[in-house]
């Protein structure tokens, strides 16, 4: 194939995984001459990466195929091609339906073959028909896709560790589109992490539907868990700041809770879904713990790191689902107390085994009463936190630029998003900045000192151009456990 230069415009929705994934579809299509476009807008090649997690989420795709449609029409009428892509969990979940749904589309690929894109990119071109691949192939994409860290991913970036699932909630399609649970070699996460810190990245988070289970193949040939990985991670000169998504309260196992205690990289911020607070709803969601297990957890998690802070998902409306259950998720969180969290109301999703649970499926707006009461109270609990940070010096991360001039915007310890007046070379940096301001969702600050300022600006990546990374934290903390 000519390698012309081309456009090739990636949207990303749902996890952090598919930002990641998005990201190496980039990088193993390069070589054909595609470059990252903006918008889709003139796109040689289109590739929607998509989620399948709720029905909203899958909805979304066809209306955006709609859109398109018009678009390579255009295009077409300055005799051009737009190819039209669809990957990621929609894609595995519903191959060939798509394309008889939206005939316009010439590829469907679910998530476990993006390292064999240039060979269908090469069939698509070639116009003979559409390519549907949805396989589990036996060969790892891992050990076949360039891993991230060869382009500069800027100071905050993803490594995925760990990919697929087995637990089987009830409710999940991911083990049905991500397959089963998977664990990189602990040598290959390493040597990403070191290129991406050489690049310039200063904080990584550490990827997988189910990251806790990890358990890939150590350098010493023995099975090491995430624990144990982050350790060795934490040996990296340069690198500030770990952090891992998403876990299930199963596979937190001792290891990983010492680790937030022994490593000062580890960030004291765990999202750590339960989904219900109810043991009846936890057993009928096949989650294998109960709500007093999930409260332990946390517990043996303050012990090991004084002030560590959560963030979960909940579930409301599961079929079944009583007052009584719904009253027992609100005293959980109460109980645990959450920094931030995602809400969402259950939803039927085909394949799955509470989608044929035909007994005491609640009324749209039952479900809309709880999930609006259950927002209330982590709204609640989202504005107490921040308000308790008023007047502390947090470390910041700026990773951004903000909406105005003179403005940089970076994370907490604890993902809150903070803004601040400081100069463009603090990118990169962590900074010690004092709380001014708190909002529901956000904090204000000022940077603390001229000479930390300086201090700061010595460490890490100092010297390396700024590099403005993508808005990918705004939907963040979508992937499940
Ligand atoms: N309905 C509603 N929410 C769901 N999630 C996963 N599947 C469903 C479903 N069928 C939520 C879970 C998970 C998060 C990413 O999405 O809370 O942790
Ligand atoms: Fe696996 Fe998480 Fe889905 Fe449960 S919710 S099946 S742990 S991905």
């Amino acid at each position: 194939m000519a390698t012309s230069r081309k456009k090739l415009f990636i949207k990303t929705y749902g996890c952090q995984m598919n930002v990641y994934d998005s990201g190496r579809m980039a990088d193993v299509l390069a070589p054909l001459g595609y470059e990252p476009a903006e918008e889709a807008e003139g796109a040689d090649m289109v590739i929607l990466n998509t989620c399948h997690i709720r029905e909203k989420a899958s909805e979304k795709v066809y209306s955006e195929l709609g859109r398109l449609r018009l678009q390579q029409q255009e295009k077409a009428a300055a005799g051009e091609r737009m190819i039209i892509a669809v990957a990621g969990c929609v894609a595995q979940a519903e191959g060939a339906e798509i394309m008889a749904r939206a005939p316009h589309v010439d590829m469907v690929f679910g998530p476990q073959t993006y390292h064999q894109l240039p060979e269908m990119v090469t069939r698509a071109v070639r116009g003979a028909g559409g390519v549907i691949n949805t396989d589990f192939p036996v060969e790892s994409k891992f050990d076949l896709l360039p891993g991230e860290g060869a382009t500069p991913q800027g100071p905050s970036a993803f490594v995925s560790v760990q990919e697929g699932c087995d637990k089987f909630c009830t409710f999940c399609v991911v083990p049905y589109t991500r397959g089963a649970e998977y664990s990189r070699s602990a040598a290959q996460i390493l040597e990403e992490t070191r290129r991406m810190v050489a690049n310039g990245t200063v904080e990584i988070t550490l990827l997988g539907q189910n990251v806790n289970a990890y358990h890939g193949e150590g350098p010493d040939g023995r099975t090491w868990g995430l624990g144990r990985l982050i350790r060795e991670l934490a040996e990296i000169d340069g690198l500030r700041r770990i952090r891992y998504t998403t876990s299930h309260p199963r596979d937190m196992d001792d290891d990983l809770i010492s680790a937030h205690g022994q490593v000062p990289q580890l960030m004291p911020f765990v999202h750590l879904p339960v989904q219900s607070g109810s043991d009846r709803i936890l057993a009928a969601m096949n989650r294998k713990h109960t709500a007093d297990d999930y409260r332990r957890i946390v517990d043996k998690l303050r012990d090991a790191r004084p002030g560590l802070a959560l963030s979960s998902d909940f579930i409301v409306g599961f079929p079944g689902e009583t007052a009584e259950d719904f009253a027992a998720t609100l005293r959980l969180i109460t109980d645990v107390t959450y920094a931030s969290a995602y809400s969402f109301k259950y939803s039927a999703r085909p394949g799955t085994p509470a989608a044929a649970m035909a007994e005491g499926r609640l009324t749209e707006d039952d479900k809309s009463a709880r999930l609006e009461a259950v927002q209330n109270l982590l709204a609640e609990q989202q504005r107490a936190f921040n308000a308790g940070l008023l007047g502390t010096v947090q470390e910041v991360l700026f990773d951004r630029r903000g909406k105005h001039a003179g403005q940089l915007l970076g994370r907490s310890p604890y993902m809150q998003a903070v803004h601040a007046t400081a100069p463009d070379r603090l990118l990169g940096q962590v900074v010690p900045v004092r709380v001014t301001a708190v909002s529901a969702s956000s904090l204000g600050g000022e940077v603390v000192t001229t000479e930390s300022v300086h201090g700061a600006a010595q460490q890490g990546a100092a010297a390396r151009p700024p590099f403005i990374s993508p808005d990918i934290k705004a939907n963040h903390q979508e992937m499940t456990a």
